[in-house]
C-alpha cells in the first residue's frame, strides 16, 4: 500500500530533530540503503524502477526500501525490527513516522533519495508537489561551482538539496523558500544529512529575508515553467507566459545579494519560436546594466505546440492546480503560445560571474531527448549487443 498524506502536519511541527535524524542516518547507511539507492541512475528519478528491484534485497533493507524509498506502509513490527524500537519511536514523536490502517507505519506521503552523498526527503512524485525535486534538481547541482569557505545563498530552496551542496563547499549557506512546510522539510533534511549548524532556512520571498546581506556563491532553481499568467498553475513552477517571470525577478535581486567577486548560477527554461529566442537580448541590456558577466547555455528545447507531449503535461498540471477544466487551461495555454509566436521551450543554464558587463551564449539546443538538461544521453555500449 502506499500512503499518500500527513507529512505537511508533521514538518510544519518539526523543532529540533538533530539527534533522531542522526541516528536514521546512521541507520540507514548501516543497513545499505544508500549502496541500494545508488544502483539507479541518479539523472532519472523515478519510483517505478527502484520497486521493481526488490527481489534479493535482504532484511531489514527491504523493509527500508519500501518504507522510506518507495513511500508505502510496512507493518509496525517489520518497521521496528529494521529501525529498532527507539528510533521508532523517535520518528514517531517528530512525527515523520506516521501511524497507518491495520497496524502499518508510513512516512505520510514523504519518500527519501539518496542524491548525490546527501539523504532526501521530498514529496512523492505526483502533480503539483509542495516539495519538489525534479531532473532540473539534478541537472542544477551537477554544475554548481561554489567557491570554497565563505557564504552561499540557495534561493528558491525547495525541500534544500542545492543547499546542502553548497554546505559541502562554503561555511555558512542560507536557504530561502517561500513555501513554509518546503521551508521546514529543508530544515529536516539540513539535519537528516547533519548540516544543521552550516544551513539557515529562511521562509520568505525571494531577497525579502536576505535584504542587505551578501553571498560569495548564489544558487537558484526558480519557477520557470511557461504557462498563461491569469490561470494559476503549479506554485512551485510557475514561471508566467515565457517561463522567465521568476528569473527575472531573481536577475533583479542578483546584483544586490553579490558579494564582490561573486558567482552565481542559474537554471531555467524559456518559450521562444526556436528561429528567434528573446533571451540574449534582455540578457546583454542586464550585464551592460550590472557590469556583471553571463554565460548562457542553451541547452536543449522541446516542442511545445498544442498536442506536444510538454504541452499537455503543462495542461495537465495547470489544470489540476487550479482546479478548472482541463479545456479552459488547454485553450488559456494556447493563447497564450500563440500570442508569444512560441513553439519550443528552451532549457538553459546561466552562470553570473564578475567581469564587464558582457554575455556569451553558448547554443548547442537540439531537440530534446529524454531529458531536457543534457544535450546527450547515455550511450548505449555496442557490447550490450
Ligand atoms: C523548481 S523548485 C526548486 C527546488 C529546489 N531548489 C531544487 O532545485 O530542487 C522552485 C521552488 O521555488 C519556491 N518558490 C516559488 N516562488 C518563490 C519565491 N517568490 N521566493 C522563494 N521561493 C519561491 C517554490 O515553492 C519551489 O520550492
Amino acid at each position: 500500500m502506499t500512503a499518500t498524506a500527513g507529512w505537511h502536519e508533521a514538518v510544519a511541527g518539526l523543532s529540533a530533530a538533530g539527534e533522531p535524524l542522526a541516528a536514521l542516518r546512521g541507520r540507514l547507511a548501516a543497513a545499505g540503503l544508500q549502496e541500494y539507492c545508488a544502483v539507479f541512475n541518479p539523472l532519472a528519478p523515478a519510483l517505478a524502477p527502484w520497486a521493481e528491484r526488490l527481489d534479493g534485497v535482504p532484511e531489514p533493507l527491504r523493509t527500508l526500501v519500501e518504507l522510506f524509498v518507495l513511500g508505502r506502509e510496512v507493518p509496525a513490527p517489520a518497521a521496528e525490527a529494521a529501525l529498532g524500537a527507539g528510533l521508532t519511536d523517535s520518528l514517531a514523536g517528530l512525527g515523520l513516522l506516521a501511524a497507518g490502517p491495520g497496524g502499518t507505519r508510513h512516512l505520510g506521503g514523504l519518500v527519501l533519495r539518496f542524491v548525490s552523498g546527501y539523504w532526501l526527503l521530498t514529496d512523492r512524485p505526483g502533480p503539483n508537489p509542495v516539495s519538489y525535486f525534479g531532473d532540473d534538481s539534478i541537472a542544477l547541482l551537477t554544475r554548481l561551482a561554489p567557491r570554497a569557505g565563505g557564504s552561499a545563498l540557495d534561493l528558491c530552496s525547495g525541500p534544500g538539496l542545492q543547499a546542502l551542496h553548497l554546505s559541502s563547499f562554503a561555511d555558512r549557506v542560507t536557504a530561502v523558500e517561500i513555501n513554509p512546510l518546503a521551508a521546514a522539510l529543508a530544515r529536516v533534511n539540513a539535519c537528516l544529512n547533519g548540516r544543521q549548524e552550516r544551513i539557515e532556512v529562511l521562509c520568505g520571498d525571494l531577497d525579502e529575508p536576505v535584504r542587505g546581506r551578501r553571498f560569495d556563491s548564489i544558487a537558484a532553481n526558480p519557477p520557470f515553467l511557461p504557462f498563461d499568467d491569469d490561470f494559476p498553475s503549479a506554485f512551485v513552477g510557475h514561471g508566467g507566459a515565457d517561463g522567465l517571470g521568476m528569473t527575472r525577478r531573481v536577475l533583479a535581486v542578483l546584483p544586490g545579494l553579490l558579494a564582490e567577486g561573486g558567482t552565481a548560477q542559474l537554471i531555467g527554461s524559456c518559450v521562444a519560436a526556436r528561429s528567434s529566442p528573446r533571451l540574449p537580448g534582455e540578457l546583454e541590456r542586464w550585464c551592460r546594466d550590472t557590469g556583471l558577466d553571463a554565460v548562457l547555455t542553451v541547452a536543449t528545447y522541446a516542442p511545445l505546440a498544442p498536442g506536444s507531449a510538454l504541452f499537455v503535461a503543462l495542461v495537465e498540471s495547470a489544470a489540476l492546480a487550479a482546479g478548472r477544466p482541463r479545456a479552459e487551461a488547454e485553450a488559456a495555454f494556447a493563447r497564450s503560445l500563440e500570442a508569444q509566436g512560441a513553439d519550443v521551450l528552451l532549457a538553459h543554464y546561466l552562470l553570473v560571474t564578475p567581469g564587464r558587463g558582457e554575455l556569451r551564449v553558448i547554443d548547442v539546443a537540439r531537440p530534446a531527448r529524454r531529458t531536457m538538461w543534457f544535450a546527450s544521453g547515455m550511450a548505449r555500449p555496442d557490447w550490450l549487443g
